[in-house]
């Protein structure tokens, strides 16, 4: 028996041809002696009859096929009888009359049925994710996912960028993450490892003269999980040499438009927007906006400062500021509601959440009577406070403020609507600060990466002002998220020690660390930048999924587990041994 389609295939133009089909049984009707099962492959469902009227041997054996068993059958298509056309489904005016059946493998009752929509909890569906794997939703996110990664490839292959590989097994490449580490056999006691990015070796293929490069590349970091993180993720990796920051972007965003035409069939307009890290802090309190809709952040420091109340007062006088959002129409929302919202940004460490109803009969708020009539006239007037408005404020340091702002204008932007879902709004956020200060480790830390650039302008700032140096980053951002990131490398070897430096490195420590990368940038280091996109929340986004483990074959859980191969799991004594390590004590997890 040989597979003449596969099961998607087949239509009215077929009735009459004797075909073979192979799948799956999705579902098994019994019918008045006539067994109907649809079959199922990657490409979608045909229903295939056994009728005893045709043969009866085959209908007896079809008595033994239960959901999920690996059919072969051979038979005739026949249109169906009317009214019986399914028009859900591309096959559905047909079906496959069986004269000869093999049943290629059985299959346990699975734990879940295959189909959308089914309410499973996660942890069952990736233990049997190759069950789960076989659920159409599934399956064509994984096929849109290739279909991407094929454009893609396309893209840079037409725009000169050689695909060129870098190793996995290496020395920490600093993203900002923890390390995952391999230990040594060969050398005892010594460790690689894995990649956080591709970084360093891109930059030194730059040196080496490859002029474009990139990779679809497995990245690993030891990081805490969210549903757009993984601890093993996908990054489509660039690199270029002789360039600034417009030709990075000019190239990043003809590879968005090339992906939308090819697989979306979507003419995305290009350049995207612009907007400077300090006015996207300002104006929706978080570096990756979702411009998608207004509720923009309002500072009113200046107002409140001199008020009498207290919070407000403090935080100006403590060189925090005061924001606060309008939340139009908002005015009937009830005391439990303004409860949960205080306790919505209190998970970004807001200490409280003040507000101000605007009613028909004036301002109704536990704060309002803190205000002077000047005071107040000012912020009806730069909030734009109508009758019908609820006003929110933030008082305390302005990293928390615009987070727990930023955060809530999201929230509020989905809970009332505003949000256009069926909109890809991209936008590039430049201009980052090149360092930003670390209160628990108390030091300086590179906001993207210790390799990039700082704005030349800047540069006799950096030891002075540390905190007030930009850089030549860019993020490229998708409704709210993060697809991507880079920036123009330091070439220089001088200007790339000064910036380790200001991280608080000596000299011994960044010799022993980066060592060979200061010495191929005073090696012929041309002038370069690149980018990384993350691969796995790019498609994620492109087809609608929320989370990434729903484009990722084999995601792993929020605790880094694989809950199908059961890894991580403990190694052998012998193995221990072999690599000269000793496990401390470990408490059993509960
Ligand atoms: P960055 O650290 O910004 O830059 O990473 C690039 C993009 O990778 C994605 N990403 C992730 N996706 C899933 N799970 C994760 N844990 C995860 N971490 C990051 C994000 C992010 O925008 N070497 C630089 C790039 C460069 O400068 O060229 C880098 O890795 O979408
Ligand atoms: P209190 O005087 O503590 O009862 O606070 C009065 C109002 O101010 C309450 O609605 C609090 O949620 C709010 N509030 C307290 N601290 C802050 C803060 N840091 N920022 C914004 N609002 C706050």
């Amino acid at each position: 028996m040989r597979r003449t389609h596969h099961c998607n295939a087949l239509g009215l133009a077929d009735v009459g041809r004797e075909v073979v089909l192979m799948g799956w049984v999705q579902r098994r009707r019994d019918h008045g002696g006539v067994i109907f099962i649809d079959l199922r492959d990657r490409e979608g469902i045909t229903q295939v009859v056994f009728n005893p009227e045709i043969s009866a041997s085959v209908h007896e054996k079809a008595h033994e096929i239960r959901s999920e068993y690996v059919l072969g059958v051979a038979g005739q298509v026949s249109r169906r009888p009317e009214g019986m056309e399914n028009p859900n489904l591309r096959t559905g005016g047909i079906e496959v009359m069986v004269t000869e059946l093999k049943i290629l493998n059985t299959a346990k009752t699975p734990p879940f049925e295959i189909e959308d929509e089914i309410e499973v909890a996660e942890a069952l569906r990736l233990k049997y994710r190759y069950l789960d794997l076989r659920r159409p939703q599934i399956q064509q996110s994984l096929i849109f996912r290739n279909r991407v990664s094929v454009a893609i490839r396309n893209y840079l292959n037409e725009n000169g960028f050689l695909e060129i590989e870098t190793p996995v097994l290496t020395k920490s490449t600093p993203e900002g993450a923890r390390d995952y580490l391999v230990p040594s056999r060969v050398n005892p006691g010594q460790f690689y490892a894995l990649p956080q990015s591709p970084q360093l070796f891109k930059q030194l293929l730059m040196v080496a003269g490859f002029d474009r490069y990139y990779q679809i590349v497995r990245c690993f970091r030891d990081e805490d999980l969210r549903a757009d993180r993984q601890p093993e993720f996908t990054q489509i990796d660039m690199e270029m040499s002789f360039v600034g920051e417009e030709d990075v972007m000019a190239i990043a965003e003809g590879l968005m438009k090339q992906v939308f035409g090819q697989v979306m069939g979507r003419e995305l307009p290009t350049p995207f927007p612009r907007l400077r890290y300090d006015e996207a802090m300002a104006r929706y309190g978080l570096d990756k906006p979702d411009i998608r809709f207004g509720l923009e952040l309002k500072d009113v420091t200046d107002i409140v400062a001199g008020s009498s109340f207290k919070v407000f007062a403090d935080a100006a006088k403590k060189k925090g500021i005061v924001k606060a959002i309008n939340a139009q129409g908002c005015a009937g929302f009830s005391r439990k509601e303004l409860d949960d919202l205080a306790a919505f940004v209190s998970i970004y460490k807001a200490k409280g959440l003040a507000w101000i109803k605007v009613n028909e009969d004036g301002w109704q708020s536990p704060i309002v009577k803190f205000f002077s009539e000047e005071e107040k006239r000012q912020l009806a007037e730069r909030l734009d406070m109508q009758v019908g408005d609820l006003v929110f404020f933030g008082a305390d340091k302005a990293a928390i403020v615009n987070e727990a702002l930023g955060h809530l204008r999201n929230h509020l932007g989905k809970r009332l609507g505003l949000i256009d879902e069926g909109r890809f709004a991209f936008l590039w956020v430049t201009h980052f600060p090149l360092l930003e200060y670390d209160e628990t480790e108390k030091r300086y830390q590179a906001m993207h990466h210790p390799f990039t650039s700082p704005v030349e302008s800047d540069y006799d700032k950096i030891e002075p002002a540390p905190l007030d140096v930009r850089s030549r980053a860019y993020d490229m951002v998708l409704n709210g998220v993060e697809i991507g990131g880079g920036s123009i490398r330091i070439h220089q070897k001088a200007l790339q020690e000064k910036v380790l430096q200001a991280l608080g490195m000596q000299p011994e420590s960044y010799q022993e660390k980066f060592g060979f990368l200061l010495s191929a940038l005073e090696s012929g280091a041309p002038p370069h930048g690149g980018i990384a996109f993350g691969f796995d929340r790019l498609v994620m986004m492109l087809c609608g999924q929320s989370s990434i483990r729903d484009v990722i074959a084999f995601p792993k859980t929020q605790k880094a587990a694989c809950l199908l191969t059961n890894a991580p799991s403990a190694a052998t004594q012998a193995q221990l041994d072999e690599l000269n390590l000793r496990i401390k004590a470990v408490a059993a997890t509960p």
